[in-house]
């Protein structure tokens, strides 16, 4: 396939005006004919990273956490450091009981570098323990586990050699993932080597809000194709050490990585603006979602940087595309912005807490796309900052909507995730955000955990699919 197709697919999603998605499922049927939708193996579940939610870490975020920029405003914004976070490293049963509520069958969850890794060449078997028995836990419990093994996190050994920066991090990578296969790997079957390359190049090296804070677009595209080049060696890294089939489908391994996709409208019908948001588009979503068709990485920015490499190992590295979807973003030409381009949102539109456009057409529009690559594809992450929980329920039910619509229209879509299970420490952002189907009081002592009402929501679609939430 046919990247020319792709990229007219990709070109009428960003030309077209949107039309108003049919209503696929009905309002008097809800989510009943679900079944007869998508797969009998369809994982429908919530996503969360260690960083967000497990509390006690010690790593490159907790240092940038505690910093300010030269102008003096604090990294995090709402000034809150990650902390204790949710505590889920001491209560996995509780959130394991969270997921049986809500009816899940997946729960995809990062493992944390500088916890099993925490100075070079050291390995903390107890907390490898603890991550094993999670996946096992939940198996017991119905639920597949997918393990991320890198969501923007770098122990601090790491950053302080260069992190990103250098090559060596591609082979420490590689080894962390070989290791961390090789233990899970009995309960393990599905791995996602990365977490949005393009969002962590991007907010950490041309908009510097991530650490190490930079500003260069140039070294932004290096980022960005050391990580495929990561990508590449962790997939055969997993392989060689994760053989045993876990889930009984014949497979010990299914790889991916999570890509943040974004819908890139023009502002305009000017040639300047449609140049840059297709520029931007080939930049943010492209590079990453050509790359298991060609096995190369080819990154451009006109005057500043041109990549185009084929990558050893890269072919063949993806059994599967995961998609990260949040919404999408018009795109005004900027030329003396680092990235070209002003991204907003204009003033008529639904959004979220973070002024994120509310655009359930948009997921449907990049599952056509990138349906097309010919390699199944999971929803890794789709979710909303809604701090009040009354918007939740309907964005929760549009975009299954839409991926339904994609499904029937002949994509194959295997799975969908959540954002988040729970309330967590959202970056840069901090605390003030609030993203959990379940709402959590960060100030009470046990960290209580309470249903927002889009658990209602997610407990239908759970029906709809033949799964069984368990009473709360
Ligand atoms: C990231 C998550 C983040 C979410 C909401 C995604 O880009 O993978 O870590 O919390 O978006 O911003």
């Amino acid at each position: 396939m046919k990247l020319a197709r792709i990229a007219r697919i990709g070109h009428a999603a960003l030309t077209k005006d949107p039309h108003p998605p049919p209503c696929v499922l009905g309002a008097e049927d809800a989510f009943s004919s679900l079944r007869s939708s998508l797969p009998a193996s369809f994982l429908l579940g919530t996503a969360t990273a260690s960083h967000q939610i497990e509390g006690g870490l010690d790593n490159d975020w907790t240092d940038w956490e505690r910093g300010a920029s030269r102008e003096g405003e604090p990294h995090i914004k709402d000034r809150t450091v990650s902390g204790a976070a949710c505590d889920s490293w001491n209560r996995i049963e509780e959130d394991i009981a969270l997921m049986r509520r809500l009816g899940a069958n997946a729960y995809r969850f990062s493992v944390e570098w500088s916890r099993l890794e925490p100075t070079e060449g050291a390995w903390n078997e107890e907390a490898a323990d603890r991550y094993l028995a999670w996946a096992l836990a939940l198996r017991a419990a119905g639920i597949e586990p997918m393990v991320t093994l890198h969501h923007f996190t770098l122990p601090r050994w790491v950053a302080t050699q260069g992190g990103w920066m250098k090559d060596r991090t591609i082979e420490l990578l590689a080894s962390f993932s070989r290791k961390v296969a090789k233990k899970l790997g009995s309960a393990v079957d599905l791995w996602c080597t990365i977490n949005e390359p393009n969002v962590l190049a991007t907010m950490s090296y041309v908009k510097g809000v991530f650490p190490p804070g930079l500003t260069d677009s140039r070294i932004a595209a290096q980022v960005q194709a050391r990580m495929l080049k990561a990508h590449a060696r962790m997939a055969e890294a997993i392989r060689e050490a994760d053989t045993t089939d876990a889930d009984g489908d014949g497979r010990a391994t299914q790889i991916g990585i999570a890509h943040h996709v974004r819908i890139f409208q023009p502002a305009t019908r000017s040639p300047l603006d449609r140049l840059i948001a297709g520029f931007t588009d080939r930049f943010f979503n492209e590079a990453i979602a050509s790359a298991p068709l060609t096995g190369r990485i080819e990154l451009d920015i006109p005057g500043v940087i041109h990549i185009d490499e084929a990558v050893p190992g890269l072919l063949g590295s993806f059994d599967y595309m995961g998609i990260n979807y949040y919404g999408r973003d018009h795109v005004r030409a900027e030329l003396r912005d680092p990235s070209l381009s002003k991204q907003y949102v204009p003033a008529d539109r639904p959004v979220s807490d973070l002024g994120w456009d509310i655009y359930p057409e948009g997921l449907y529009q990049v599952l056509k796309r990138y349906g097309a690559l010919g390699l199944p594809v999971y929803v890794t992450e789709n979710g909303i900052a809604d701090k009040g929980g009354e918007v939740r329920p309907s964005f929760l039910r549009a975009h299954f909507e839409a991926l339904v619509r994609a499904a029937r229209e002949g994509v194959d879509v295997r799975g969908y995730f959540h954002w988040s299970l729970l309330d967590n420490f959202e970056w840069a952002e901090g605390y003030e955000p609030r993203f959990g189907l379940f709402r959590v009081d960060f100030d009470h002592p046990d960290k209580r955990r309470t249903p927002t009402p889009a658990v209602e929501t997610f407990q239908e679609i759970a029906r709809g699919l033949g799964l069984r939430p368990e009473p709360g």
